[in-house]
């Protein structure tokens, strides 16, 4: 269906003016449309869920219906005592009242509001901008923490379920190709070993939970800095965007992927290994905009395992990608024979950075 027909089946006024495509995301396709009325100008976001990513597009627009009502309530009732507007993007219904239009092809397609005025950045910018984007993560965590979990869907079982990632690397470890390929590499048998030392690390999580002393609640599940968007006019972030992977987790999940992301200026793709560093005045800024809106429900024993939080995200990211070199590079697109390899020694080497650097973290934690 072309486009401006299928806008047509969204309650919107106006005269659609442009229909162009709007930012860097690697995962929708994403459209800025733009309506115009006489006196009045509405700017949407059109977007077509990626159903090879998301096997269950239905369940996440019913995801996303229950938790931005739940959000937009509670932004109203503390708009007045909150120190800026915090924003959450709506969905804009169906002239027939719904949340999403299937289209011949099969695929779904929805309309947002867009977040007006503020850009949404490839990498941290500076410490400034660090803070800005724990703020926003942080206060997202707050704005879900009373949501009951259990009333949305998993959108990706098993993401983020780094014991389910150690058993997949087991299962490709016993298959000759794997074997073939750790004997061609000595970076390969260094990131074998570099796993091996590393096992425990993988159920930190599950055994804290299992203990009863981490407790699931409603978490982004991309927070990476990306999906953040910082107002043009204050320089502050406004909202969380990308909505569609919130679901029950732990908010440690979110808060190690943020600073995996945001705390490695290098980059995922980095070539030279010496350059790959944790930035701990990022992290230390990030720190600070995150427990500023976290105070009410972060617990001491949330507290005591963010550290861990931090080490465990990198270690999972480059196990998934050593595992898929080892598998073949079936999941992640490479450019090269050797590319999942490079990345998986870039967390890897991420990683190290931070052990040697753990004193100093957990410091930094508690000092806030
Ligand atoms: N509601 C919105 N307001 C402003 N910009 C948006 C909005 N939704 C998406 N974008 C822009 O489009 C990009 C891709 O959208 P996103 O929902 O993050 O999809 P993906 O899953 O592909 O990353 C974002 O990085 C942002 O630049
Ligand atoms: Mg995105």
């Amino acid at each position: 269906m072309e486009l401006p027909l299928l806008l047509q089946e969204f309650a919107v006024e106006g005269r659609l003016v442009t229909l162009q495509p709007l930012g860097n995301g690697n995962v929708n396709d994403t459209y800025l449309a733009v309506f115009r009325n006489t006196f009045t100008e509405t700017q949407l976001v059109l977007q077509r869920i990626n159903g090879k990513v998301f096997p269950t597009p239905a369940a996440i627009m019913s995801n996303m219906h229950k938790i931005t009502a739940h959000c937009h309530a509670k932004l109203e009732k503390e708009l007045d005592t909150a120190d800026r507007v915090w924003q959450m993007p709506r969905i804009v219904q169906t002239r027939d009242g719904r949340d999403c239009v299937q289209t011949d092809d099969g695929a779904y397609w929805r309309v947002i509001t867009l977040i007006p005025s503020a850009r949404a950045y490839d990498r941290a910018q500076n410490a400034e901008h660090a803070m800005e984007c724990g703020a926003v993560l942080g206060h997202f965590h707050h704005l879900v923490a009373d949501f009951d979990p259990t009333s949305v869907q998993d959108p990706l079982p098993g993401f983020h379920v780094t014991p389910g990632y150690l058993a997949a690397y087991d299962a490709t470890l016993a298959e000759p190709k794997a074997a073939a390929k750790l004997d061609a590499s000595m970076e390969a048998r260094r990131c074998a070993r570099f796993v091996e030392n590393r096992r425990r690390l993988a159920t930190v999580f599950q055994d804290a939970v299992d203990r009863g002393e981490l407790r699931r609640r409603m978490v982004h599940g991309d927070p990476k800095v990306n999906n953040i968007m910082i107002d043009e006019f204050t320089a502050k972030g406004t909202a969380m965007i990308d909505l569609d992977t919130v679901s029950a987790g732990l908010v440690h999940i979110d808060f190690g992927d943020a600073l995996r992301s945001i705390c490695n200026p290098a980059g995922e793709e980095e070539q030279n290994l010496a350059k790959v560093r944790f930035d701990e005045d990022l992290c230390l800024a990030f720190c600070k905009g995150y427990m500023a809106e976290a105070s009410d429900f972060l617990t001491d024993a949330d507290r005591a395992y963010l550290y861990d939080a931090i080490r465990l995200l990198p270690f999972e990211l480059g196990l998934r990608f050593f595992q898929d070199y080892l598998a073949g590079d079936v999941y992640f697109k490479t450019r090269s024979p050797e590319q999942n390899l490079a990345r998986a020694r870039v967390q890897f080497r991420l990683c190290e950075s931070i052990e040697a650097r753990e004193r100093s973290i957990r410091s930094l934690i508690d000092s806030l």
